[in-house]
This record gives C-alpha cells, structure tokens and sequence, in this order.
C-alpha cells in the first residue's frame, strides 16, 4: 500500500517517546558527558564510519543534533536513548527522511556497551520504525550496516527488516574499504 496521498503535509515526530523501558527525547547540550562515555570507545566506534571521537567531536555531534532539531519541516530525527527510571542516556538512535518523493527514510542505532544484550536497541528502534511509518508516514525504511557487524544485522531482522543487498567495498570505514548489508522494511510490513 502506497501512503503517499496519506501522508500529512508537514508530519512530524512527537517527542518523547516512551516505551517500555525507554524514553527516547530530543538530545541536549547537556548530554555531552554521557554522549562522550559511548562515542569515545572503539569497541562502539569499531563497523562505523564515525568515531571514536574526541571530546570535541562529541560535542559537535550533539551540536549538529541540536541544529537539526531547528529544521522545518525537520527531516532528522536522532534522538538520546535514555533509561527509565533515572532517565540516564545510555545511547542514541535516530530516524531521518533520506528521499522525500518516496517516502524513503533510515535509522541508526547506537547504545553504551554496559547496555548491549539486553534487547534495548531493538526496542528504540522498533518505537522509530513506528513513528517513522506512522508519523512521518514513510513507505520504506531502510539501515545499512558493515557486513562483519552481527548484533546490528541482527537487531535489523528482529525488527523484521529484510536483507535487500549485499554490497562490496561500499563504505570507508576507519581506512579500509567494507562490504556492507542493506537492510529494509515497508509500512506493509511492519507490525
Ligand atoms: C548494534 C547495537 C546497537 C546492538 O545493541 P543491543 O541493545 O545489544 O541489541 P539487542 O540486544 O536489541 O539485539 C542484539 C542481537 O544481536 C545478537 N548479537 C550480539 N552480538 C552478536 C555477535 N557478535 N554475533 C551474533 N549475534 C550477536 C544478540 O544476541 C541479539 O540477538 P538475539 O536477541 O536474537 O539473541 C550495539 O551492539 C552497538 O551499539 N554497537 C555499536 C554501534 C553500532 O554498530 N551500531 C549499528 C550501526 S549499523
């Protein structure tokens, strides 16, 4: 089903979101510490093109997150993972509109390796699929990732995404040229 003509003019995600172990907000300045305890790792930064950051970087990243919470209609939607009941932010995780005219969009995940293995990364994600489909009104939702990285692959087919591609030496990453998995999944799809 194609939910062009039902998608709302300027649709918008409504932050926060809450699920059942998770509240997912807009980032803030003040987030920089907990933002640094992950994004500073190798072991997080080790299958993405990003990191391990600097201090600086960091706080970049959270600028640049806080900028495009300014677009209209915004497009970008990455969001601090944070951790009921304290609220701690122990990742991040975001949806974004990567083609307009086909109600195309991706999301990425990233969490603290103290909170790896538990199922929370597919929680956030599963909540951004559904505001990405049912807010945004995107048709398809799609995620990329190294081919070497298990537990993404795997949290893409929890969520039900399919295995669309298989590309060879697609992505820089940390220097070297990598094979990457396209994932996928339409609004018909998900559940
Ligand atoms: C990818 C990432 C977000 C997963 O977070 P998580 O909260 O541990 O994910 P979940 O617990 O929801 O699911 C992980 C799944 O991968 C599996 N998994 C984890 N490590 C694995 C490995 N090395 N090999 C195979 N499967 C693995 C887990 O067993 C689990 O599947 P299961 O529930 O069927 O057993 C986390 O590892 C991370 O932040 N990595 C660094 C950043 C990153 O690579 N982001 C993705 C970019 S594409």
């Amino acid at each position: 089903m194609n939910l062009r003509g039902r998608a709302p003019a300027a649709p918008q995600i409504e932050l926060p979101i809450e699920t059942p172990r998770l509240i997912l907000r807009d980032f803030k300045k003040s987030d920089l510490k907990a933002v640094h305890a992950y994004s500073s790792l190798e072991e997080v930064a080790r299958y993405l093109v990003w990191g391990p950051n600097s201090l600086a970087q960091s706080k970049q990243a959270i600028e640049g997150f806080i900028d495009d919470q300014r677009m209209r209609p915004r497009e970008i939607f990455d969001v601090a993972v944070t951790l009921k009941p304290k609220r701690e932010v122990i990742g991040g995780a975001g949806v974004r509109i990567i083609d307009r005219d086909n109600l195309t969009g991706e999301i990425g995940y990233t969490l603290h390796p103290d909170y790896w293995g538990f199922g929370l990364a597919t929680e956030a994600t599963r909540a951004l699929l559904d505001a990405g489909f049912n807010e945004l009104g995107l048709q398809r939702i799609v995620a990329h990732c190294d081919q070497r990285n298990k537990a993404s692959a795997r949290v893409m087919e929890r969520l039900g995404m399919r295995r669309e591609g298989a590309f060879r030496g697609s992505k820089i990453i940390h220097g070297h040229w990598r094979d990457e998995y396209l994932y996928a999944i339409l609004a018909e799809d998900f559940s």
